[in-house]
């Protein structure tokens, strides 16, 4: 952990034992995350209102194919807004407790639904894949043929695929549109194989995302919900830590490994 992040949460927060003594004899972990754990890094979550520009606009209705095909530019312009805030925000202590944990337990897998990269820049992925179910803005592919393309010319918004002239999209996963089918099932089989499941700053609203913690609950792991306020989940998790991820992580993994 970081110095910074010690000096920006230094209030220890209270985990519960039982669940210090597990995770330090655990050695498969899954830990899903959602928008909740890249909050306090600044980018704004999907079920809260926007602000300035966009405060107009739910999510929602901007993260779909339809929504593109009727209005390509408004739709680039939302993601361009976003990758910009993505590439100037920084992870932060719940990104690098997450990073902390994968180099402290051999079969910890990280499933993410966040398109920002902030756990990879926070050091995760070294050991195993960081698995992107909604894909990464960062990357962009064209419209009609999945092309994907490096580089573009910004005259035209949206840029239009050099190989063959289709519209220009973000890599990442719309609404009524399926998830990349090895991430989904290298998560279902994470889920189903851990013996502690995380759920961290995820509404657990959307699906399939929101099942993996009931494949793990199914299955016989023990759930852990991350979150400042009740979902879904909270009824059936085992545990539930309430409070924000950059905080509670962070004592999470001080208290598991003190040294
Ligand atoms: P949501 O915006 O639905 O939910 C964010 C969750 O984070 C909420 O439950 C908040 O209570 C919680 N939260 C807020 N601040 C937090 C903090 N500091 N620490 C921990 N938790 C915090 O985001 P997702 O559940 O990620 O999909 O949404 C799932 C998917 O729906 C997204 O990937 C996106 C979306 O619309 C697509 O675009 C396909």
């Amino acid at each position: 952990m970081s110095d910074q992040a010690d000096k920006r949460y230094p209030r220890e927060i209270e985990i519960p034992g039982e669940l210090i003594s597990q995770l330090r004899s655990a050695s498969k972990v899954a830990a899903l995350t959602g928008a909740g754990i890249s909050a306090e890094s600044g980018i704004p979550t999907f079920r809260e209102a926007q602000t300035g520009l966009w405060a107009r606009y739910r999510p929602e209705e901007l993260a779909t194919p339809g929504a593109f095909q009727m209005n390509p530019r408004l739709v680039w312009e939302w993601y361009t807004w976003r990758r910009e805030l993505v590439a100037n925000a920084s992870p932060n202590p719940g990104h690098l407790a997450l990073a902390a944990m994968e180099q402290r337990i051999a079969g910890f897998t990280l499933i993410t639904q966040n398109v920002d990269g902030l756990h990879q820049r926070a050091g995760s992925g070294e050991r195993a894949p960081v698995i992107e179910l909604h894909g990464n803005i960062q990357r962009i592919k064209c419209f009609d043929r999945g092309h994907q393309v490096e580089s573009w010319e910004a005259a035209e918004i949206p840029p239009c695929c050099p190989t063959c002239g289709s519209l220009l999209r973000p890599d990442v996963v719309w609404f009524g549109e399926s998830l990349p089918p090895q991430a989904l099932q290298a998560a279902w089989d994470a889920a189903g194989a851990c013996e502690i499941f995380f759920s961290i700053g995820t509404s657990a609203l959307v699906e399939p995302a929101a099942s993996l913690p009931i494949v793990a609950l199914q299955a016989g792991a023990l759930v852990v919900e991350v979150n400042p306020h009740e979902t879904p989940l909270t009824p059936s998790a085992h545990f539930n830590l309430q409070g924000p991820s950059g905080q509670l992580l962070p004592s999470l993994v001080r208290s598991v490994w003190p040294n």
